[in-house]
């Protein structure tokens, strides 16, 4: 009998997508429920970048582009990375287009870093709670997924030393990946936090030979006052280890058009672009004049989508708080609040089954946070309209009670 591959069989499939498509399945039975599962923003995409991909297609721009992407996208995105790491540039030098690759996503992103600097075998430390598809993605180039425990009490973020204790714990640990904004927690690291998590990748031995991921992805969505630091600001003297990722899909709400990137040395560069020459080739075309329009926007064209986050994580933690056992993570970036469901567990009910109550009795759609390595916690999306957000928040509380 022909048979799957067992890399396959080892990986589920995506826990978050699968739940928002049994709901829009509910929604289009006519079923009213305030869907708070999604990771994608709401707003529209950029007028400019619209603007750019029928100006494209007037000039019959539809051919292959270079495996890495357009020079004009890829030297954009040098220059956005550029502006955040102004240490790295004054001590080692800007980066420059050759140093990016445009991908399908995000997601290519960081499967192209994997499959370029991965053995079978290999160990891939993260923080917890994590973004759900890091371990799936991990299992998929066969190494291993190796989870670092972080306190609720600390906000979810990993400490120095917690780190140092997992590199004693993981011996054939390859790569770390690190995510602030972090999904699902909200987790935004300081300079400093990122800083000490650099010093232990200097001066550990074991530390010293590892890879670093940085998903940068939510860059743009900071909620208060505490700035967003790219993790070679703070660390660097790390530059050639480190593989920072980022894209267009959180930061100009342009999920779909699939444009995400990697900046890195030029060897790492050159490895993922064997990796994307052999699987994808260069990203859609008009995509990538969509980007070039979005990049070259200034920061205040954005400035109204963040504040309608704020507002709406400002509304979220309000009303939350007249269930007052709830365990909240306070988000300082991204758009999701994380929050602990124990005290309201029925005997027997995990988060899985606490947020099928929630569907069926609330109608309120959130995941559970145990694909995120969060058992008893709940995620929920503000990445949604206000109307919905509201009733959404209330008909859960109601359901929960004081
Ligand atoms: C932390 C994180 N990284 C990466 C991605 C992937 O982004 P993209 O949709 O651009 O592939 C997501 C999307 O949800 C995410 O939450």
């Amino acid at each position: 009998m022909a048979r799957l591959a067992a890399r396959v069989r080892s990986v589920s499939d995506s826990f978050t997508l699968k739940l928002n498509a049994q709901v829009q399945e509910m929604q289009k039975q006519g079923i009213d429920i305030a869907n708070l599962t999604t990771g994608e923003p709401d707003f529209q995409v950029p007028e400019a970048a619209k603007e750019a991909v029928r100006e494209a297609v007037r000039l019959n721009r539809s051919k292959y582009t270079p495996v890495p992407g357009l020079p004009a996208l890829r030297e954009a995105i040098a220059r956005k990375t550029n502006v955040q790491q102004p240490s790295l540039v004054a001590l080692s030098g800007e980066w420059k287009g050759a140093n990016v690759i445009a991908t399908n996503g995000g997601k290519q992103a960081i499967f192209n870093a994997m499959m370029a600097v991965l053995e079978p075998g290999d160990q891939v430390l993260y923080p917890a709670p994590f973004w759900l598809s890091y371990p799936e993605m991990t299992k998929l180039v066969g190494s291993e997924p190796f989870s670092i425990a972080t306190r609720f009490e600390n906000g979810f973020r990993m400490t120095a030393d917690e780190l140092s204790r997992a590199l004693d714990a993981a011996p054939r640990a390859k790569l770390l990946i690190l995510n602030s904004p972090c999904n699902p927690t909200g987790a935004l690291y300081s300079h400093e936090e990122l800083a000490a998590i650099g010093e232990v990748l200097e001066k550990n031995p074991r530390g010293r030979e590892l890879w670093v991921l940085s998903d940068e992805i939510y860059d743009r969505v900071i909620l208060g006052e505490k700035p967003f630091t790219s993790f070679l600001e703070a660390c660097p003297r790390l530059r050639d280890r480190v593989i920072t990722v980022n894209g267009m899909s959180k930061a100009a709400a342009m999920t779909g058009w699939r444009v995400g990137w990697t900046v890195a040395s030029a060897e790492a560069t050159a490895a993922m672009n064997t990796v994307q020459a052999q699987s994808t080739s260069g990203i859609n075309a008009l995509s990538q004049w969509a980007s070039i329009a979005a990049l070259a926007l200034p920061e205040s064209s954005f400035s109204e989508q963040v504040a309608k986050y704020r507002e709406r994580f400002r509304m979220v933690l309000e009303i939350l708080s007249k269930a007052g056992k709830l365990r909240v993570v306070v988000p300082e970036g991204a758009f999701y609040v994380f929050f602990g469901v124990q005290e309201y567990l029925a005997a027997g009910e995990d988060a899985g089954r606490f947020c099928e109550r929630v569907l069926r009795d609330a109608r309120v759609a959130l995941v559970p946070g145990d694909p995120f390595g969060a058992p008893g916690f709940v995620r929920m999306s503000f990445a949604t309209d206000d109307a919905t957000l509201k009733s959404g928040c209330e008909r859960l509380v109601g359901l929960l009670g004081s």
